[in-house]
């Protein structure tokens, strides 16, 4: 086991200890210890950078390296003493710098203070953070195209209100889905831009006297530039939130990809068979196959919502430039990425596994009166003012429900009495697959129109996939 130094690093200043309540209740170790890894390559960002200006030698970057080097293996083994008295991340880790190698570790924090550090460190975080959450973004949106493309013609009922509205294909619904994943992808690469700003050298707030080259840091480190405002650099956690509001949208997606889905999955709809693997079962209860999977998703999409609420009342009040408010940015930010990427990993697992039940779709379709506007649409196309078709329809639906049966089966003297404009062909027109292959615009739900959009979507895909294999996600 290693030791650190047990010092406080800001002690010199005061002349009592800190109370030992209050040394646990400001620290932040248990948790920003997570952004080890980033700290450490900030750290050696900035020492390169000050060896490059002439305020470290070669053999105090070397140490520093190799330093900081034993310290990352200590903390990938298990063997780094975290302790609460070095209070964060940063002090614990260039304590442990200062035991190994000396005078050369008091020297990394030169030009730099822990506001600019945690400001980079935060950034950088995320910015590898992304990339996970890509890649399981990309896996789901590819389950959802594969599922799209066997049920591109399977025909269910399309609601509004959750009354049966028109009919569609499931293929059409799937894609929607892949739709609102599309815009979460886009959001958070452009959230990625103003994430990947570099603050170092903003230090404390208003800068540092010695003439660092924020340039080279920025190009070490693969930030697109150095930021642009010292106070804001280390004061605001805009990005942080811009992420989690983006956060909270994929998670609403999910949420109501999972209200579909455990409808779906209920006997009453009966329209899909969920995995066994993602469902559980009762305690008291034989017979139920619970969608827990779904169920979960949709539960926390709440808990990344209110990480947003707490993270924008976290900087509202602040005035310029770091608080000690910042630090409770961490656990809200750590949990949005960690539920966001189960929750998408658990999705792109259980939608291939997900199986549609044709028949029960298609039977439920039939029942409602889904075609009522396609008979509507007839009745315009021979003439009739579209309020007035409307009319005749709603009359039709009465006579429906009175014999209950669908329109297609009502006999063709009945819909004549209604309008002397219906005539056999009716029937080709009222029948669901009549229905969905009308909508063959861009944008609808014919089969073919669907299996284009399918094709498209794929291309773009696989397009993103090659750039982000080409970055190096
Ligand atoms: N642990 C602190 C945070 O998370 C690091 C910055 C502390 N800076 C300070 N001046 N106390 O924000």
């Amino acid at each position: 086991m290693t030791t650190v130094n047990s010092e406080k690093l800001s002690s010199a200043r005061f002349a009592e200890a800190t109370d030992a309540f209050v040394e646990e209740f400001t620290a932040s170790v248990n948790f920003d210890q997570r952004m080890a890894a980033q700290d450490i390559q900030g750290s050696i960002a900035h020492a390169t950078m000050l060896k490059s200006i002439g305020i470290l030698t070669a053999t105090e970057l070397d140490a520093i390296k190799g330093g900081l080097g034993q310290i990352a293996g200590e903390i990938a083994r298990g063997e780094f003493v975290w302790s609460i008295k070095q209070e964060d991340v940063h002090m614990n880790i260039e304590a442990r710098l200062t035991d190994l190698i000396g005078v050369a570790g008091k020297k990394l924090h030169t030009g730099r203070s822990r506001n600019d550090q945690v400001a980079t460190d935060i950034r950088l975080y995320l910015r590898n953070e992304i990339k996970h959450i890509d890649v399981q973004l990309h896996r789901l949106q590819t389950a959802i195209l594969d599922l799209a493309e066997q049920h591109f013609d399977t025909i269910m009922p399309g609601f509004t209100h959750l009354q049966v509205a028109q009919p569609i294909t499931f293929g059409h619904h799937l894609m929607a889905w892949f739709e609102m994943l599309s815009r979460d992808y886009e959001r958070l690469q452009d959230c990625l831009k103003r994430i990947n700003v570099m603050p170092l050298g903003a230090a404390a707030l208003a800068g540092t006297s010695y003439p660092i080259d924020r340039q080279l840091t920025s190009d070490l480190l693969g930030f697109s530039r150095p930021s642009a405002n010292s106070l804001d650099s280390v004061s605001d956690r805009d990005f942080a939130i811009e992420f989690t509001a983006t956060a909270s949208l994929v998670m609403m997606h999910l949420s109501r990809f999972s209200e579909e889905l455990i409808l779906w999955a209920s006997a009453q709809f009966d329209f899909i068979d969920m995995p066994d693997a993602f469902c559980t079962g009762s305690s008291i209860m034989p017979q139920k196959k619970n969608p827990d999977v779904p169920e979960l998703v949709r539960g926390k999409s709440g808990r990344v919502t209110g990480h947003l609420i707490a993270l924008l009342m976290l900087m509202k009040s602040q005035p310029l430039a770091y608080n000690k408010d910042n630090q409770e940015d961490k656990e809200p930010l750590f949990d949005t990425v960690d539920t966001l990427i189960n929750c998408l990993r658990a999705y792109a697992d259980m939608v291939p596994h997900i199986k549609a039940k044709k028949e029960n779709m298609y039977l439920s379709a039939k029942r409602g009166f889904a075609t009522a506007t396609d008979l509507a649409d007839y009745l315009v196309r021979k003439g009739l003012a579209f309020r007035d078709a409307h009319e005749i329809v709603g009359k039709a639906v009465r006579l429906g429900l009175d014999s209950q049966c669908d329109l297609a089966d009502l006999p063709l003297l009945e819909l004549q009495q209604l309008s002397p404009l219906i005539t056999e062909d009716i029937y080709s027109i009222l029948t669901l697959e009549g229905s969905v292959a009308a909508r063959k615009h861009l944008g609808g739900t014919a089969p073919e129109t669907v299996k284009n959009a399918i094709h498209t979507a794929r291309v773009a895909l696989n397009e993103l996939g090659k750039i982000s294999v080409n970055k190096g996600c």
